[in-house]
């Protein structure tokens, strides 16, 4: 028998995480519908737990030149190079969200750790969490969060302009991703945001050509779920700090997959960019889920490390 107050826990799904407070553990991935106020506030009514920005620069980004997304039937592969309209341009959209009553997470990128700290000086007043995004591989040279050096260099620095929860997002394209993560939570960082898109290329046979404007990009969709998967599972067993989990979650199913292996919250990328109705469809499929099974979220959170 379930008594009420188990009851209310299960079907809440509430969470919390270095202390705010998520009605979901859902949310969409930077970059996807976070453009404008208005397409922010769209995912809050639609049941995402908290909305996260698009990254945003101190200068406004044109982004590379098209092509610059392709879809295929296991993912899709972008290669934006981050088009944003910079931060001074975007701090009226943030403005404009109060009071959300949502967690608002600004995701923020600059070319080094001085360039960051500016975006995070103007837009700190209005944000609830920082993401800082080093992991996009459209940008030129090297993934930044490929060394871990200069991750703990950003991470640091930016923690000096902040007292707001710092979130740190990492590329699986690096070779040793638990060494990064520990990096990241040694130089401060509140929770870890994995994974961001996987470097990729696709070229027409036609022509011989590479299909995108910049040759290469990053590949998301359900192609990368078991990478992220791993990756969180490998993380997971060797460092404390919260991870947020993020690849190829399309359904209720690869929701707690991703939960098994140690995710406290999810991101939705690629499954949400044509169906807004996924964040109420896959809580409700998480709550049926932990109904069925009379267990509440937290007790799924790394579950597979049992075993
Ligand atoms: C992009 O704008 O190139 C995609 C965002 C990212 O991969 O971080």
């Amino acid at each position: 028998m379930i008594c009420d107050e188990q009851y209310k826990r299960i079907m809440s799904l509430e969470i919390e995480i270095n202390g705010k407070t998520f009605e979901s553990p859902l949310m969409n991935a930077a970059g996807i519908l976070g453009t404008t106020a208005s397409s922010l506030k769209r995912l809050a009514d639609n049941g995402s737990g908290a909305v996260v920005t698009k990254t945003i620069s101190h200068k406004p980004k044109e982004g590379n030149k098209g092509p610059n997304l392709i879809e295929t039937n296991y993912g899709a592969l972008n290669s934006m190079g981050l088009p944003n309209p910079g931060a001074k341009n975007y701090l009226d959209e943030l403005k404009s969200l109060k009071p959300l009553n949502k967690p608002v997470i600004c995701s923020v990128f600059g070319e080094t750790p001085r360039d960051v700290k500016k975006v995070g000086r103007l837009l700190k007043e209005y944000v609830d969490i920082f993401e800082l995004n080093l992991s996009c591989p459209n940008i030129e040279g090297e993934v930044i969060s490929s060394d871990p050096e200069i991750v703990k260099k950003y991470v640091e620095e930016f923690a000096h302009i902040t007292n707001k929860p710092i979130w740190v997002k990492l590329s699986p394209s690096s070779d040793n991703i638990v060494n990064v993560s520990l990096a990241a939570s040694e130089a401060g960082a509140d929770s870890l945001v994995l994974i961001n898109t996987l470097k990729g290329m696709l070229i027409d046979i036609e022509s011989g050509r590479p299909i995108l404007g910049n040759k290469t990009g990053g590949l998301s969709g359900e192609a990368i779920h078991p990478i992220a998967i791993e990756i969180i599972y490998q993380v997971y067993k060797k460092i404390d700090i919260p991870i947020i989990g993020v690849g190829g979650v399309s359904d209720n199913e690869k929701a707690i997959e991703m939960v098994m292996a140690g995710a406290k919250a999810l991101q939705i990328g690629t499954a949400l960019k044509d169906d807004i109705g996924i964040f109420k469809r896959i809580n409700k499929g998480i709550k049926s889920y932990l109904q069925e099974k009379n267990i509440d979220l937290m007790d799924i959170v790394g579950l597979s490390h049992k075993y």
